[in-house]
């Protein structure tokens, strides 16, 4: 049975059959087809492509001419023209923008090949940085204790009560704790007790219970790194850096914590004959504890670090605090307080270098001014 009998014609098709009467609008249809796509295929940047999108679909375009002419058809007729078109309509957007990726490709494939970056062209001298003044100052740290015989040890800034605590003597409940409050962060559910209530740590001796309880003596450490105490004012900032020491052996005392701090702050003030004195003072993970001055005169409007030469004008500055490592501390970290005795001393790392270099205020340390940086920074190719 061929075509053309007495068919009924098939009606709601896309693409009415050929011998349709509706089928004037297809044939132009056809041929538009072929020419777009051909234009399309000839297009060979996206600026030409574009070009042929306006002709064929824009306001005045040949698709859209095609679809004003629907206005004049019967209903009936209409729908299935206006369908035929929409199918068409959408068939050309579909090549046009298979097109256009392709064209995209090929323009950012010539643009990566025809457009280099020289990574040998020198920095230019405005972007050159500077070494900030506390990590200036831990250099310094390093290189002082290291001449006596100390390694450099870390622990973490988020501590467990046990260690910035508990393990030191503070304990639960002591009125000791109050002079460094902190921040508490969630208990830590797989640990118990003090072991799992977390925090920020007050201070780094909780570096001297992580070190002894992994190592035995002879010990000699420092430690240097982020505290953190809920304080703001001039003088203290929420967070700031501490440095720790600790040495254990045998036979240690009172004068080798003396002369090792009198030693380190006279090298590091660069102030040959700098006077030291020990006041006593209490801190729960020391026996005997000190604060730790330093002598300085009143010279001009300002001060001069060093000795008075009239004793009656000498003026001290606390700079660190000190002592002999608690026999309780010795033993919660296994190590027996008859065989073994240390000596530990810490200082805030921003007053050392406020002091050295004559900052006066310490939050400026922490506000990220390229100003500051700039004045008080130091130049990274410059060793201490
Ligand atoms: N950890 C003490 C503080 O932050 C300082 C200190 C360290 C005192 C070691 C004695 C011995 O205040």
């Amino acid at each position: 049975m061929g075509h053309g009998g007495d068919h009924p014609p098939i009606k709601n098709l896309a693409f009415p059959l050929a011998d349709d009467k509706t089928s004037v609008i297809m044939t132009d249809i056809q041929a538009l087809k072929s020419e777009l796509t051909g234009q399309i295929e000839a297009a060979n940047d996206l600026k030409a492509l574009d070009e042929v999108r306006v002709a064929a679909l824009g306001k005045k375009g040949r698709v859209t001419d095609l679809m004003k002419s629907l206005g004049a058809m019967d209903p009936e007729e209409r729908k299935i023209q206006g369908q035929a078109l929409n199918v068409f309509k959408d068939e050309i957007a579909e090549i046009l923008k298979t097109r256009e990726s392709l064209l995209q490709k090929k323009d950012l494939d010539s643009r990566l090949s025809s457009e280099a970056l020289d990574v040998t062209l020198s920095p230019r001298p405005e972007g050159k940085g500077v070494i900030h003044p506390i990590s200036r100052t831990m250099e310094e740290l390093t290189g002082i204790f290291g001449a006596m015989g100390f390694s450099v040890a870390e622990g973490p800034d988020i501590e467990d009560d046990w260690h910035n605590f508990t393990a030191l003597n503070f304990p639960p409940g002591h009125p000791a704790r109050e002079m460094q409050d902190t921040f508490f962060l969630q208990d830590n559910p797989d640990s118990q007790g003090d072991r799992g209530r977390m925090l920020l740590r007050t201070h780094t001796s909780s570096v001297q219970i992580r070190h002894m309880e992994t190592n035995t003596p002879p010990l000699r450490i420092i430690c240097m790194g982020r505290t953190y105490r809920s304080d703001h004012d001039m003088t203290h900032t929420p967070m700031f850096h501490q440095i720790e020491g600790l040495m254990v052996d045998k036979n240690v005392h009172m004068g080798h914590l003396k002369g090792c701090l009198t030693d380190f702050a006279r090298a590091f003030f660069e102030v040959d004959d700098l006077p030291m004195r020990l006041r006593p003072s209490f801190f729960p993970f020391v026996e005997p504890g000190a604060e730790v001055d330093i002598g300085y005169v009143k010279k001009g409007g300002g001060i001069e670090l060093g000795r008075a030469e009239n004793p009656a004008d000498q003026k001290w500055m606390e700079v660190l605090g000190a002592g002999m490592v608690h026999p309780n501390v010795l033993k919660n970290c296994d190590i027996d307080p008859d065989e073994y005795q240390g000596f530990a001393f810490g200082a805030g790392i921003e007053r050392l270098t406020m002091l050295k270099y004559g900052i006066p205020d310490l939050r400026t340390f922490f506000e990220s001014d390229i100003r500051w940086l700039a004045h008080y920074g130091f130049d990274s190719l410059e060793r201490p």
